[in-house]
């Protein structure tokens, strides 16, 4: 046990091990009931949501709505029989269909954003088999990117973090660089994305036209510049270098999807459409599990005319999950969340100012109801913490105490020890959120950063 945590929240007991599920369980709080934006300890603690659990939860929590929609579901049946008709899943992919822009009109509904990760990959893959390009298979992501935990998703991301110890199984697909908020020296961020779609069309060459299926990536950056958000015109190139090349371009969407980022899909701000568009996370808030991929009618077109997909799970569009995320899509346009999104995000990112003024809270990227925050120990020289010193777990008992509770991702350990970036905090509330309650989040916030900073001294 952390002697630090120990002190703070007291001996671990037995009941609290949670050995059984392979990870370390670090802090001692036990979630009881949620509601809103507000999650409550079985010690009748009260803490805000601030990151929306893994950056997924854009509901409020323990909307009956969705608990009902459940319910009747449950009433009728648990699980459709695959060789029957599931009405839930017809109606949520119908739904579906209305809400996402262009031809996006298939969908392809999954049990998770990673497992969503593969099914695009292999539906790339399909897509160019069916038409003729039996060699194109490789597909080209980012460094310093993160689709997931499977092994197609991983060899698809672009860092050693998550990789390093399953590598001999990761495919070595080709990376190219993400547009940056720092770029290098010398250089704008518009000049600097301009190189990154120079590079994409010197990968595609060097990987050989003829093989690459598909250029995945998130619609903002990840790993160490999180929720950059790239120029419209970078994504307008990538769209054309895809089209020169017969590339499929698939944009993850798990994280920005279903009104993180104050539009529907994050894409939809840049006017630049996918061909396969990867879903997860925000379409059911988490009420259960689920993904989704969504294909343009270009793609889904080998497949309308009978290509049979050699592809599915046992859980795919389980009718539990395709009745939460139906009823999810309808209560963001009754409460008209996408609208608030977009209105209390930029309050939120206009208010940010008081963060940004702590001398460990190097910037802000992001756009909507999605704010990271770049942690360092040094402004000036951008160095972060050393290992030992546990910042990231500092920081986190520091929120609790202040009834915060932080999305954790180990990026400072993570992070390549060359590259002087800080660790993201991620401020992604639920799109529900009021201005007076970021306020709140934001005042709790500030006095958490002033203790951790006279904690670690700086
Ligand atoms: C961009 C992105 N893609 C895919 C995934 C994988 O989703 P899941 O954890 O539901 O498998 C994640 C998870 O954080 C993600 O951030």
């Amino acid at each position: 046990m952390n002697p630090e945590i120990e002190e703070k929240f007291g001996p671990r007991k037995l009941e609290d091990m949670w050995s059984h599920v392979l990870s370390y369980h670090p802090f001692k709080p036990v979630l009881d009931r949620a509601e809103g934006i507000y999650l409550y300890d079985t010690d009748g603690n009260r803490y805000i949501d601030v990151s929306g659990g893994p950056i997924a939860i854009n509901l409020g929590h323990g909307d009956k709505r969705i608990n009902e929609a459940i319910a009747k579901q449950l009433e009728k049946f648990a699980y459709c029989h695959p060789m029957l008709s599931s009405q839930p899943r017809a109606e949520l992919c119908e739904r579906i269909s209305q809400i996402t822009p262009w031809d996006l009109n298939t969908v392809f509904p999954v049990s998770g954003g990673s497992l969503a990760v593969e099914t695009a990959i292999k539906l790339a893959r399909q897509y160019h088999t069916e038409t003729g390009n039996d060699q194109k298979y490789k597909i080209i992501t980012c460094h310093e990117s993160y689709h997931g935990m499977t092994l197609g998703a991983l060899s698809a991301a672009g860092g050693p973090g998550s990789q390093s110890k399953f590598m001999p199984y990761m495919h070595p697909w080709p990376h190219i660089h993400q547009p940056s908020s720092r770029p290098p020296a010398g250089m704008s961020t518009e000049e600097y994305a301009g190189f990154c779609n120079y590079e994409l069309e010197e990968a595609i060459h060097y990987a050989g036209e003829r093989h690459v299926a598909a250029f995945m990536a998130t619609p903002v950056s990840a790993g160490e510049d999180y929720g950059f958000v790239a120029p419209k015109e970078y994504w307008q190139k990538v769209r054309e270098i895809c089209d020169k090349y017969n590339i499929l371009f698939i944009a993850d969407e798990v994280v920005t999807g279903f009104g993180r980022t104050g539009k529907w899909f994050c894409m939809e701000h840049f006017d630049v459409k996918p061909d396969i568009m990867i879903t997860g996370k925000g379409i059911t808030s988490l009420y259960a599990p689920m993904g989704a991929v969504i294909v343009s009618d270009k793609v889904n077109e080998p497949f309308a005319k009978g290509a049979a997909f050699v592809h599915g799970f046992t859980n795919q569009g389980h009718p539990i999950a395709c009745a939460a995320a139906k009823a999810v899509i309808d209560i963001i346009e009754e409460d008209g969340l996408i609208e608030n999104s977009a209105e209390v995000g930029s309050y939120l990112h206009s208010q940010a100012e008081r963060l940004l003024k702590h001398p460990i809270i190097a910037g802000k990227r992001g756009i909507g109801m999605l704010m990271p925050l770049e942690l360092v120990m040094n402004k000036e020289t951008m160095e972060f913490f050393p290992q030992g010193a546990q910042a990231e777990q500092k920081l986190q008992i520091l929120a609790l105490k202040n009834g915060l509770v932080l999305y954790s991702t180990l990026y400072g350990p993570r992070r390549p020890a060359a590259h002087k970036r800080g660790l993201p905090v991620f401020v992604f509330p639920q799109i529900c959120i009021t201005s007076e309650q970021v306020d709140d989040m934001l005042d709790r916030l500030d006095t958490t950063l002033t203790e951790f900073e006279a904690e670690v001294g700086v």
